[in-house]
């Protein structure tokens, strides 16, 4: 009788692992699911992007003359435009009125905001509309098989 009390209560080994192995993985999961977004929320994101000041705009095949492409460059739009003549160019995208991404207008061959209209040429340059100053310039690369742009020092 008393040996059939020891073997009810007693557990089989393979079950007590069993039960530690799914115990420790929840208390595993549970201190996952606390600290995880803490450090998505505390660490930097990945890609580095934000406190970089150069980026890679495009591969060298991907734009046709007179043709333009918006890239992410940190937090910000740029805008690389493959002149007519085969050479690049790169912009900010923001628009320095009040920040509308601004575009590529292939027949036109400029640069326009359809907030309120404002055009730019193709050197940047504010030359209709309401935008007070310039598009801020990047510089452009190619390394490789890339387009590399890169912000100017400042003077
Ligand atoms: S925001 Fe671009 S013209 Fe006003």
């Amino acid at each position: 009788m008393a040996s059939a009390g020891t073997e009810k209560g007693a557990s089989p080994p393979g079950r007590r692992q069993l039960l530690g192995f799914l115990l420790g993985s929840s208390v595993f999961a549970s201190l996952a699911s606390i600290f995880y977004p803490i450090l998505k929320f505390v660490l930097p994101p990945p890609s580095g992007e934000l406190d970089s000041d150069t980026v890679v705009a495009a591969r060298l095949d991907e734009l046709a003359p007179s043709a333009a492409k918006i890239f992410r460059f940190g937090n910000r739009p740029g805008l690389l435009i493959r002149l007519p003549e085969g050479g690049y160019r790169a912009f900010s995208a923001t628009c320095t009125h009040l920040d509308c991404t601004v575009q590529f207008r292939q027949r036109e061959q400029d640069v326009w905001c359809a907030c309120h209209n404002g055009i730019y040429d193709l050197r940047g340059r504010n030359v209709s509309g309401p935008p007070p100053r310039p598009l801020e310039e990047y510089d452009v690369h190619e390394r490789g098989e890339e387009i590399v742009v890169a912000r100017r020092e400042q003077a």
